[in-house]
């Protein structure tokens, strides 16, 4: 048996912050880092926008309490105000310590951090490295996993949570090289595992993005919260569904329909292109749904709007958004230079996961918490983004939450001695899980009913919803977790196995995408993301109120948690 004092699942931004944290507290400390690519390759290298603080580099009237107001608005008053408190108070320190750490941010012409306009935030406050910040924070933050001696297993599977008498005591694992199975104890488990992207057609998110974690979670019995909370980007390139960055609207780029307006003036007068990321998704759907969208040969009806940067000039555009540029040149052979970029929503976060407290321990309900067990980023819901999150608050949590974190394990672990473990028991429960698997006389390839249930999400649970809708989703969803348990592999081999891989995705999927279905028909009202066609209004009477959902086989139990408000009370939410 494998033994750390602190095992990270996810090499990520939140991973990675929270690894180099405790190694830098305590660095007798034995930490590994867990991921099923390698760390660099993990989807936080993907972030492209920028990570908002109020540094005031670009304007001094900024403030940490408008950058919270601003978060609590564009949550639709869902966003626990404690965590975003410390969320935007702690943002400003955040960078520096980024970019002491070696973290190439662009400047100022005074040599200041530069700071851009963003959706939802009323100031310029999104600090940025180009259109590429994710991959210039995380690679300074491998880096520092090396010097500061965190073990990484790049490459592992893992396949289960130990959880046993509400403690977290390790992890199962195997080695996608050779299928070698191993039990990890801890003094503490971190889930830093990302989001879910994958559960739907078309994403923003890269291949790994399966939900693993937050399944896992729901499977040792632990609750979800709020995954009804799905956020859709409004500029996905099509029809690839890859991510135009918000930082080219934050550039000054504009929407357009097919009749060559700029309709967001009819949808959020005040913010046009810089709406927040619901309310934008909600207005391109509806121009294309009312025959306002443009084909891509340019002609009226299409499934898509514009997105046009020409006025900007060639200089701003390979200076400020390079790597979209180079998306919509590479993946749809546009020169956004001298034409305009197809773009229409695409699945890009998810707003809720494993609940939290500000320390990033994981709640076992509404009051108590789980012994050992931690998670931060996008796999967790603290909660700083309650129905709707604002774009650059990611990486922001990521790096608050993920320091908060560490520096709570790091204490946590002090006096605490590693658990006992059966491991001869969980390995041959994994040995027998794999080798069903690998046995399984199914008549289904996975990328069929992988394809079909995608479809499904996409199809029932979207940016609009109605109870039928998502009835007859769930519906649909019981035939194809019966197809699932018959599809069949090819690959019965040991060596780089991708395919045993995908098929235990596949029930990652499974499970992530019932919790999204029965949370959302479980929320009769709109509010942020949800936005539910049948019950048009948010209604803070009865669902002012985190979900709480526990998931089992034979169904989905919804539970609540009350929402933290302690600095603005919940107004209309007009842009
Ligand atoms: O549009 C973007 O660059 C994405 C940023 C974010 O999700 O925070």
């Amino acid at each position: 048996m494998i033994e750390h004092d602190v095992i990270i699942v996810g090499g990520g931004l939140a991973g990675s912050r929270a690894a180099v944290e405790i190694a830098k507290t305590n660095p007798q400390l034995s930490v590994a880092v867990i991921a099923k690519t390698h760390p660099i390759r993990s989807h936080s290298v993907a972030a492209q926008g920028g990570m908002a603080a109020s540094l005031k580099n670009v304007d001094d009237e900024d403030s940490w309490e408008a950058h919270a107001f601003d978060t609590v608005k564009g949550s639709d008053y869902l966003a626990d105000q404690d965590a975003v408190e410390i969320l935007t108070r702690e943002a400003p320190d955040v960078v520096i310590d980024l970019e002491h750490m070696g973290v190439l941010f662009s400047r100022l012409p005074d040599g200041r951090i530069a700071q851009r306009a963003f959706g939802g935030h009323s100031h310029k406050r999104t600090c940025y490295a180009a259109d590429k910040t994710g991959h210039a924070i995380l690679h300074e933050l491998v880096n520092n996993l090396r010097r500061y001696g965190v073990t990484i297993y790049d490459e592992w599977y893992v396949m289960r949570l130990i959880l046993e008498d509400q403690q977290a005591k390790g992890l199962v694992m195997y080695r996608i090289r050779d299928r070698q199975l191993q039990v990890v104890r801890a003094k503490a488990v971190m889930f830093a595992t990302g989001g879910y992207g994958r559960v739907y057609n078309t994403t923003s998110n890269d291949y790994a993005s399966t939900g693993d974690g937050l399944a896992m979670t729901a499977a040792a019995g632990l609750p979800l919260e709020d995954m009804e909370f799905v956020q859709f980007h409004p500029t996905g390139l099509y029809p690839v569904g890859v991510l135009i960055s918000e930082a080219v609207r934050g550039e000054g780029a504009y929407l357009i329909n097919s009749e060559g307006d700029r309709f967001m003036a009819n949808y959020a007068p005040s913010r046009m292109e810089l709406a927040p990321r619901d309310i934008t998704s909600r207005a391109i759907v509806k121009e294309i749904r009312a025959g306002r969208g443009i084909n891509l040969d340019g002609t009226p009806g299409g499934p898509l709007v514009h997105l046009d940067v020409r006025h900007l000039g060639k200089e701003q555009i390979m200076s400020r958004i390079p790597f979209c540029w180079e998306e919509a040149h590479r993946l749809v052979g546009i020169d956004a230079v001298h034409q305009p970029i197809p773009v229409r929503p695409t699945v890009h976060y998810s707003m809720g996961g494993i609940p939290t407290n500000t320390d990033g321990q994981v709640r076992s309900g509404s009051d108590g918490l789980v012994e050992g067990f931690f998670a931060a980023g996008e796999t967790a819901c603290v909660s700083v983004h309650g129905a709707n999150r604002l774009g650059s608050n990611s990486l922001l949590e990521c790096v608050v939450y993920g320091r908060r974190t560490g520096a709570a394990i790091a204490r946590y672990v002090e006096h605490r001695k590693l658990p006992d473990i059966d491991e001869q028991r969980y390995i041959s429960e994994a040995q027998q899980r794999m080798q069903g698997l690998l046995d399984q006389p199914g008549q289904y390839r996975i990328g069929q009913v992988r394809q079909a249930f995608q479809d499904c999400m996409t199809e029932h649970c979207g940016v609009f919803r109605t109870a039928s809708v998502m009835a007859e989703g769930l519906e649909k969803l019981r035939t194809i977790r019966q197809q699932a348990e018959q599809v069949y592999l090819d690959d019965h081999g040991t060596v780089w196995n991708s395919e045993l891989v995908e098929a235990l995705e596949l029930q990652s999927l499974l499970i992530v995408g019932e919790m999204i279905l029965t949370g959302a028909l479980n929320r009769q009202e709109s509010r942020g993301s949800h936005c539910r066609e049948d019950y048009g209004d948010r209604d803070d009477s009865n669902f002012l109120k985190h979900t709480m959902a526990y998931y089992s086989p034979a169904g989905i139990d919804i539970r609540y948690r009350p929402v933290a408000i302690t600095l603005f009370q919940p107004q209309e939410r007009k842009y």
